[in-house]
Protein backbone atom coordinates (compact mmCIF):
# COMPACT_ATOMS: atom_id res chain seq x y z
CA UNK A 1 0.00 0.00 0.00
CA UNK A 2 1.54 3.45 -0.91
CA UNK A 3 1.94 6.14 2.01
CA UNK A 4 -1.10 8.05 0.77
CA UNK A 5 -3.70 5.75 -0.16
CA UNK A 6 -7.21 7.10 -1.76
CA UNK A 7 -9.02 7.81 1.65
CA UNK A 8 -6.49 10.75 1.76
CA UNK A 9 -4.77 9.20 4.92
CA UNK A 10 -0.92 8.89 5.02
CA UNK A 11 1.10 6.11 6.72
CA UNK A 12 2.91 7.24 9.63
CA UNK A 13 4.38 3.54 11.07
CA UNK A 14 4.82 0.59 9.46
CA UNK A 15 3.42 -2.35 11.20
CA UNK A 16 7.18 -3.56 11.95
CA UNK A 17 7.36 -0.07 14.08
CA UNK A 18 4.06 -0.56 15.50
CA UNK A 19 4.66 -3.83 16.55
CA UNK A 20 7.85 -2.90 17.88
CA UNK A 21 6.36 0.27 19.83
CA UNK A 22 3.63 -1.92 21.21
CA UNK A 23 5.67 -4.60 22.52
CA UNK A 24 8.71 -1.87 24.25
CA UNK A 25 4.97 -0.61 25.87
CA UNK A 26 3.78 -3.98 27.20
CA UNK A 27 7.37 -4.82 28.49
CA UNK A 28 7.57 -0.92 29.72
CA UNK A 29 4.65 -2.14 32.38
CA UNK A 30 5.53 -5.12 33.50
CA UNK A 31 8.90 -3.71 34.53
CA UNK A 32 7.45 -0.85 35.82
CA UNK A 33 5.07 -3.19 38.39
CA UNK A 34 8.30 -5.68 38.68
CA UNK A 35 10.75 -3.24 39.58
CA UNK A 36 8.20 -1.56 42.18
CA UNK A 37 7.40 -4.35 43.26
CA UNK A 38 11.39 -5.06 43.91
CA UNK A 39 12.10 -1.20 45.02
CA UNK A 40 9.81 -0.92 48.45
CA UNK A 41 8.13 -3.42 50.72
CA UNK A 42 5.19 -1.99 50.81
CA UNK A 43 4.71 -2.50 46.82
CA UNK A 44 5.76 -6.27 47.47
CA UNK A 45 2.43 -7.86 46.97
CA UNK A 46 3.10 -6.74 43.33
CA UNK A 47 4.97 -10.12 43.39
CA UNK A 48 2.03 -12.04 42.95
CA UNK A 49 1.54 -10.70 39.34
CA UNK A 50 4.66 -12.88 38.53
CA UNK A 51 3.94 -15.50 40.36
CA UNK A 52 6.05 -14.54 43.82
CA UNK A 53 9.24 -12.80 44.90
CA UNK A 54 11.54 -15.48 43.12
CA UNK A 55 10.30 -15.42 39.78
CA UNK A 56 9.58 -11.30 39.78
CA UNK A 57 13.49 -11.40 40.71
CA UNK A 58 14.17 -13.80 37.82
CA UNK A 59 12.06 -12.06 35.08
CA UNK A 60 12.53 -8.46 35.52
CA UNK A 61 15.84 -8.41 34.60
CA UNK A 62 15.03 -10.59 31.07
CA UNK A 63 12.14 -8.38 30.30
CA UNK A 64 14.40 -5.61 30.80
CA UNK A 65 16.46 -6.91 28.40
CA UNK A 66 13.76 -7.74 25.43
CA UNK A 67 12.87 -3.60 25.79
CA UNK A 68 16.17 -2.52 25.60
CA UNK A 69 17.01 -4.43 22.68
CA UNK A 70 13.39 -3.59 21.12
CA UNK A 71 13.85 0.33 21.97
CA UNK A 72 17.16 0.22 20.20
CA UNK A 73 15.92 -1.11 17.39
CA UNK A 74 12.77 1.16 16.97
CA UNK A 75 15.19 4.24 18.21
CA UNK A 76 17.22 3.36 15.54
CA UNK A 77 14.60 3.95 12.91
CA UNK A 78 13.13 7.04 14.38
CA UNK A 79 16.57 8.73 15.33
CA UNK A 80 16.69 11.42 12.02
CA UNK A 81 13.44 12.60 13.05
CA UNK A 82 14.33 13.83 16.22
CA UNK A 83 17.63 15.56 15.38
CA UNK A 84 16.92 19.07 16.53
CA UNK A 85 16.66 22.37 13.96
CA UNK A 86 16.30 25.54 14.10
CA UNK A 87 12.56 25.74 13.89
CA UNK A 88 12.72 23.58 16.56
CA UNK A 89 14.45 26.20 18.77
CA UNK A 90 11.79 28.77 17.72
CA UNK A 91 9.08 26.12 19.02
CA UNK A 92 10.42 25.64 22.59
CA UNK A 93 11.04 29.61 22.79
CA UNK A 94 7.22 29.44 21.92
CA UNK A 95 5.83 26.88 24.26
CA UNK A 96 2.80 29.72 25.59
CA UNK A 97 1.16 29.11 22.20
CA UNK A 98 1.73 25.46 22.23
CA UNK A 99 0.22 24.90 25.42
CA UNK A 100 -2.51 27.38 24.14
CA UNK A 101 -3.05 25.51 20.85
CA UNK A 102 -2.14 28.53 18.86
CA UNK A 103 -0.42 26.05 16.21
CA UNK A 104 -1.14 28.26 13.70
CA UNK A 105 1.64 30.95 15.29
CA UNK A 106 4.53 28.23 15.59
CA UNK A 107 7.19 27.06 12.81
CA UNK A 108 6.60 24.49 10.92
CA UNK A 109 6.89 21.22 12.53
CA UNK A 110 8.71 17.95 11.05
CA UNK A 111 7.57 14.36 12.06
CA UNK A 112 8.35 15.09 15.47
CA UNK A 113 7.85 18.47 17.27
CA UNK A 114 10.49 20.04 19.40
CA UNK A 115 8.85 18.79 22.79
CA UNK A 116 8.68 14.47 21.26
CA UNK A 117 12.25 15.24 20.61
CA UNK A 118 13.57 16.27 23.91
CA UNK A 119 11.41 13.43 25.27
CA UNK A 120 12.70 10.88 22.83
CA UNK A 121 15.99 11.59 23.83
CA UNK A 122 15.53 11.53 27.92
CA UNK A 123 13.84 7.77 26.47
CA UNK A 124 17.20 7.23 25.19
CA UNK A 125 19.12 8.29 28.20
CA UNK A 126 16.93 6.30 30.65
CA UNK A 127 17.55 3.03 28.35
CA UNK A 128 20.93 3.30 28.54
CA UNK A 129 21.53 4.00 32.19
CA UNK A 130 19.07 1.31 33.22
CA UNK A 131 21.18 -1.05 31.17
CA UNK A 132 24.26 -0.19 32.68
CA UNK A 133 23.05 -0.12 36.05
CA UNK A 134 20.74 -3.07 35.54
CA UNK A 135 23.74 -5.00 34.12
CA UNK A 136 26.13 -4.34 37.34
CA UNK A 137 23.20 -4.85 39.97
CA UNK A 138 21.79 -8.42 37.99
CA UNK A 139 23.35 -10.63 40.97
CA UNK A 140 23.25 -14.31 39.11
CA UNK A 141 25.56 -13.44 35.97
CA UNK A 142 27.14 -10.21 36.36
CA UNK A 143 27.27 -8.46 40.07
CA UNK A 144 30.13 -10.23 41.02
CA UNK A 145 32.54 -9.06 38.83
CA UNK A 146 31.90 -5.09 40.48
CA UNK A 147 33.07 -4.14 43.90
CA UNK A 148 30.27 -3.11 46.38
CA UNK A 149 30.69 0.79 46.32
CA UNK A 150 29.88 0.34 41.81
CA UNK A 151 26.69 -2.16 42.82
CA UNK A 152 25.39 0.77 45.17
CA UNK A 153 26.02 3.34 43.02
CA UNK A 154 24.35 1.21 39.80
CA UNK A 155 21.21 0.90 42.51
CA UNK A 156 21.01 4.43 42.70
CA UNK A 157 21.51 5.17 38.82
CA UNK A 158 18.59 2.30 38.20
CA UNK A 159 16.41 3.89 40.32
CA UNK A 160 16.59 7.75 39.47
CA UNK A 161 16.39 6.74 35.43
CA UNK A 162 13.18 4.10 36.00
CA UNK A 163 11.60 7.12 38.23
CA UNK A 164 12.67 9.72 35.03
CA UNK A 165 11.62 6.84 32.26
CA UNK A 166 8.30 6.30 34.25
CA UNK A 167 7.22 10.19 34.69
CA UNK A 168 8.70 10.62 30.93
CA UNK A 169 6.26 7.72 29.49
CA UNK A 170 3.07 9.70 31.84
CA UNK A 171 3.89 12.72 29.67
CA UNK A 172 4.26 10.76 26.88
CA UNK A 173 0.51 8.75 27.12
CA UNK A 174 -0.79 12.32 27.80
CA UNK A 175 0.04 13.68 25.00
CA UNK A 176 -0.90 10.93 22.77
CA UNK A 177 -4.16 11.23 24.35
CA UNK A 178 -4.05 15.45 24.21
CA UNK A 179 -3.11 15.31 20.53
CA UNK A 180 -6.29 13.97 18.88
CA UNK A 181 -5.50 11.25 16.04
CA UNK A 182 -2.16 10.26 17.17
CA UNK A 183 -3.07 7.02 19.13
CA UNK A 184 -5.00 6.04 15.58
CA UNK A 185 -1.37 6.56 13.92
CA UNK A 186 0.34 4.11 16.85
CA UNK A 187 -2.98 2.33 16.20
CA UNK A 188 -3.62 1.87 12.42
CA UNK A 189 -0.61 2.85 11.32
CA UNK A 190 -2.93 6.04 9.40
CA UNK A 191 -3.57 9.34 9.98
CA UNK A 192 -5.95 12.04 7.99
CA UNK A 193 -4.13 14.57 6.00
CA UNK A 194 -5.74 17.11 8.10
CA UNK A 195 -4.31 16.27 11.48
CA UNK A 196 -0.65 16.06 9.59
CA UNK A 197 -1.29 19.32 8.25
CA UNK A 198 -2.79 20.84 11.18
CA UNK A 199 0.32 19.17 13.60
CA UNK A 200 3.41 18.08 11.25
CA UNK A 201 2.90 20.48 8.45
CA UNK A 202 6.54 20.47 7.03
CA UNK A 203 6.04 16.36 7.21
CA UNK A 204 2.87 16.60 5.49
CA UNK A 205 4.69 18.37 2.94
CA UNK A 206 7.99 16.04 2.61
CA UNK A 207 5.12 13.12 1.93
CA UNK A 208 3.33 15.09 -0.90
CA UNK A 209 6.13 16.02 -2.22
CA UNK A 210 7.11 12.30 -2.57
C1 LIG B 1 2.03 2.46 27.25
C2 LIG B 1 1.49 3.35 26.55
C3 LIG B 1 2.02 4.09 25.35
C4 LIG B 1 1.22 4.78 24.50
C5 LIG B 1 -0.29 4.95 24.62
C6 LIG B 1 2.06 5.33 23.47
C7 LIG B 1 1.60 6.06 22.40
C8 LIG B 1 2.37 6.52 21.34
C9 LIG B 1 1.87 7.20 20.17
C10 LIG B 1 0.41 7.53 19.91
C11 LIG B 1 2.92 7.50 19.38
C12 LIG B 1 2.87 8.23 18.01
C13 LIG B 1 3.17 9.71 18.18
C14 LIG B 1 3.26 10.41 16.83
O1 LIG B 1 3.40 9.73 15.81
O2 LIG B 1 3.25 11.65 16.79
C15 LIG B 1 4.11 7.01 20.03
C16 LIG B 1 5.41 7.15 19.54
C17 LIG B 1 6.53 6.76 20.23
N1 LIG B 1 6.57 6.07 21.42
FE1 LIG B 1 4.97 5.51 22.55
N2 LIG B 1 3.36 4.99 23.72
C18 LIG B 1 3.40 4.22 24.86
C19 LIG B 1 4.53 3.68 25.46
C20 LIG B 1 5.83 3.92 25.04
C21 LIG B 1 7.02 3.46 25.73
C22 LIG B 1 7.01 2.65 27.02
C23 LIG B 1 8.09 3.92 25.02
C24 LIG B 1 9.56 3.75 25.28
C25 LIG B 1 10.08 3.55 26.45
C26 LIG B 1 7.58 4.65 23.87
C27 LIG B 1 8.36 5.25 22.92
C28 LIG B 1 7.89 5.90 21.79
C29 LIG B 1 8.73 6.53 20.80
C30 LIG B 1 10.26 6.58 20.82
C31 LIG B 1 7.87 7.05 19.82
C32 LIG B 1 8.27 7.82 18.54
C33 LIG B 1 8.36 9.29 18.91
C34 LIG B 1 9.72 9.84 18.63
O3 LIG B 1 10.54 9.15 18.02
O4 LIG B 1 9.98 11.00 19.06
N3 LIG B 1 6.21 4.63 23.92
N4 LIG B 1 3.75 6.42 21.22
Amino acid sequence: MSDINRYRRIRRYTPGERTNHWIIALTFILLALSGLALFHPSLYWLTNLFGGGPWTRILHPFIGLVMFVCFFVFAIHMWRHNLLTKNDRQWLRQLDDVMDNREDRLPEVGKYNAGQKLLFFVLVLCMLGLFASGIVIWREYFAFYFPIGVIRAASVLHAVCALVLICAIIVHIYAAIWVKGSLTAMLRGFVTAGWAWKHHRAWFREQIRK
